[in-house]
C-alpha cells in the first residue's frame, strides 16, 4: 500500500517449488556407545547417512535441505571429539568439491566461521566455488551455529535498516550466517535421537515449520526415514493461523 510505513519486499524472496526440510542430526554418539564403539565412529557413520538422505532429498519433493552439524554449544565437548568431527566435515567437503560435477547440488555452510580451523574453512570455501551455480538441491551445512547468535546479529544489522520486514530480516539473517541467500523458512522439521527440543537450531525460520521427532539414531536414519516424515507432513493440515477447512462452511462462526 502506498504510504503505509511498512514497505513490504519481496525484492529477496527467491520463489521455490519444493520443501525445506531442516534436520537435526541427533544420536551419533549414542549409536556408537551402544556397540562399544567410540563417539568419533558414530559421526563417521552420521556421514554415510548423510550421503543416503542428500541422494534421496531431490526425488522427495525437497529443494533445499539443512542439517545441523555442530553447535556453537558442542565446542563444550572433548577437544578430541571436536577435532574428529571437523576432520569428517573438511573430508566431506573437499570430496564434494573434487566431484561436484557429478552432482547438482548447491553446497552452502551456516553459521560462524572465524573460530574454525583455516583447514576447514579452505574446505568450506572450496565447496561453496565449486558448487555455486548447481540448482537441483540447496544443501545447507549449520557449523558453529547458534540460532539466538544469528537473530541477535541480524537484530543490530537491522537498526540502522529502514526497512523492516521479515524479508529483510530472513536476508540478514543469511547474510550474518554466511548463507548464500535470505534464509528461507522451514517446512519441515525432523529430529533424530529421541529428544524433542530445538537446541537453538534455526529459531526464526521455523515460526510455521511443522515438527517430527523420531527415536532412530542419525547413523541408522535412511532415505525410507525421510519418506515416512514427508508423508506425514503431507497428510498435516498448515493452517498458519487460518480455522480448519471443515470450520470454513460450518453455519456459526
Ligand atoms: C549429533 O550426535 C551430532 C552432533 C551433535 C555433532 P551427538 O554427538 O549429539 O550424539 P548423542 O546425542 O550424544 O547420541
Ligand atoms: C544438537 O545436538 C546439535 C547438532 C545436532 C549438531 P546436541 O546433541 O548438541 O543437542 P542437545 O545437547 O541434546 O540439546
Ligand atoms: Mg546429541
Amino acid at each position: 500500500m502506498p504510504g503505509d510505513f511498512m514497505v513490504e519486499s519481496t525484492l529477496y524472496i527467491v520463489p521455490r517449488q519444493g520443501l525445506h526440510v531442516a534436520i537435526l542430526m541427533d544420536g551419533n554418539g549414542r549409536w556408537a556407545e551402544a556397540r562399544g564403539l567410540p563417539r568419533s565412529a558414530g559421526h563417521r557413520a552420521g556421514v554415510e547417512a548423510v550421503r543416503r538422505v542428500v541422494g534421496g532429498a531431490p526425488a522427495l519433493g525437497i529443494d533445499t535441505l539443512t542439517l545441523f552439524a555442530f553447535s556453537a554449544n558442542n565446542w563444550q565437548r572433548h577437544p578430541d571429539e571436536v577435532g574428529a568431527l571437523f576432520g569428517l566435515l573438511e573430508t566431506y567437503f573437499f570430496a564434494q568439491a573434487l566431484r561436484a560435477a557429478e552432482h547438482d547440488v548447491r553446497i552452502s555452510v551456516i553459521g560462524r566461521r572465524d573460530r574454525l580451523p583455516s583447514a576447514l574453512v579452505e574446505a568450506i570455501e572450496a565447496v561453496e566455488t565449486a558448487t555455486a551455480k548447481h540448482v537441483g538441491l540447496d544443501l545447507r551445512i549449520a557449523v558453529d551455529y547458534s540460532a539466538r547468535e544469528a537473530m541477535l546479529r541480524a537484530a543490530c544489522w537491522m537498526m540502522s535498516s529502514t526497512e523492516v520486514t521479515q524479508e529483510e530480516f530472513s536476508r540478514r539473517v543469511g547474510q550474518v550466517t554466511h548463507a548464500p541467500d535470505a534464509s528461507p523458512d522451514v517446512d519441515l522439521l525432523i529430529r533424530t535421537g529421541g529428544e524433542q527440543r530445538l537446541s537453538d537450531f534455526l529459531l526464526w525460520e521455523c515460526a510455521y515449520a511443522e515438527l517430527h521427532f523420531t527415536e532412530r539414531m542419525w547413523p541408522e536414519f535412511g532415505v525410507e526415514d525421510l519418506e515416512n516424515a514427508l508423508r506425514e507432513f503431507r497428510a498435516r493440515d498448515r493452517r498458519f493461523g487460518r480455522a480448519p477447512v471443515s470450520a470454513a462452511s460450518a453455519v456459526s462462526h
